[in-house]
């Protein structure tokens, strides 16, 4: 097991530092005034001090239920399982499939890939392309492993969405062949143009969605849900409570109490991509403008700005580390076959001039190569 490059880089830089490493959001579009409203009004309670019920607070499970029945996907509070972020969520169902085989994206999730390590889940890896994971590869995979984990919006790192097509794909092999799939999505609500439905709509009884509130409204709440069918819920619940008996319940009726004003919700999101979308914008421009040697796409919604350079970026990024600025090398997220000329750029945390001054910095240690 080795630690996460991403949360070690996060704690040996100064303020100094420009970072596109880390996955965070931007501080300045979080609704402070109105999670200072909804926290001073629920303090009025003694019991948001209390003990509460090991599966969340069934009001926030409704509201969070409605969204998915809203857009067609059936769902009930009993079908909704709150967690600790979406980290927890993963580790719970690694530890129901502990020592099984895995079907993964390549490159995929740092932190959902130390899960599998820490559980003995063998990770068979296949290949991401720009609509999606390569079908041939998952069906072959899948029909061994029976256990799938995908992130299907805006993946991290990779930036790529899946096809209406390829969902319904992967919906049908899993159907076909039997088993499970883990549809990791917090960055779905995050999207410039338009906002895919799910794959686990298509096969509800196989499927665990896996939610949160870290990117959409602040990671420091640490709320995030699994979707499920009831039986497969309460199987994890046993494990859920071993771990931490409930999510914070001071987080949960903070959230809950927001989130009863529909509109603030609503208007906060279309703020958060409106705004993303246009760093996102002057990212990509000043990429290309500068770094044209630097390959990508531009990513349809998220967080991150993927793509290859013709150098070593492992070697790079401890160069670029002296210069202050920081990135993610891409061999960090590959559980095999790594390749060592990729970047994963975040575009969310940074101002106009500190991805100006970042890019400007690694073009200058490119040019001195
Ligand atoms: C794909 C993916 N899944 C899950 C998580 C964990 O998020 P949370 O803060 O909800 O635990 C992250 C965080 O970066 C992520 O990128």
């Amino acid at each position: 097991m080795k630690r996460s490059f991403i949360r070690e880089i996060l704690e040996s830089i100064d303020e100094n530092t420009i970072s596109f490493a880390g996955g965070l959001p931007n501080e300045a579009l979080f609704p402070l005034k109105d999670l200072q409203e909804a926290t001073t009004k629920i303090f009025k309670d003694a019991n948001v001090l209390q003990y509460s019920l090991s599966n969340g607070i069934k009001s926030l499970r409704q509201k969070i239920a409605n969204e998915y029945t809203n857009e067609g996907f059936e769902t009930t509070v009993d079908n909704i399982l709150i967690t600790t972020g979406s980290q927890q969520a993963m580790y719970i169902i690694a530890k129901y499939f502990e020592s099984k085989a895995i079907t993964i994206e390549e490159p995929s999730y740092l932190g959902a890939m130390n899960i599998f390590r820490l559980n003995a889940l063998f990770m068979e890896s296949v290949k991401l392309e720009d609509d999606g994971i390569e079908l041939e590869g998952f069906e072959k995979s899948f029909q061994k492993t029976k256990l799938a984990y995908l992130i299907p919006d805006f993946q991290n790192p990779f930036s790529s969405t899946y096809s209406d097509e390829k969902r319904a794909m992967v919906a049908k092999i899993v159907k076909t062949e039997g088993g499970i799939l883990i549809e990791d999505a917090p960055y779905r609500e995050l999207y410039f143009d338009k906002k895919h439905s799910t794959i686990s709509s298509l096969i509800p009884n196989q499927s665990f969605h896996l939610g949160s509130f870290s990117k959409t409204l602040a990671p420091s709440l640490r709320i995030g849900w699994i979707r499920a069918s009831q039986e497969l819920i309460q199987s994890l619940l046993v494990i859920k409570e071993s771990i931490d008996l409930h999510s914070c319940g001071i987080s949960q009726y903070i959230l809950d109490e927001y989130l009863s004003n529909d509109e603030n919700y609503k208007k906060h999101l279309n703020n958060l991509r409106k705004n993303y979308k246009i760093q996102m914008e002057f990212f990509a421009q000043t990429l290309q403008e500068e770094l044209p040697q630097f390959h990508f796409s531009k990513p349809k919604g998220g967080m991150f700005i993927y793509g290859n350079l013709d150098t070593n970026t492992s070697e790079l990024v401890l160069k670029a580390i002296k210069e202050k600025v920081v990135f993610v090398p891409g061999s960090e997220f590959y559980n095999e076959h790594k390749r060592y000329n990729e970047i994963r750029f975040n575009f969310t945390h940074s101002t106009i001039d500190e991805i100006k001054e970042g890019i400007q910095r690694i073009k200058n240690l490119l040019v001195m190569k």
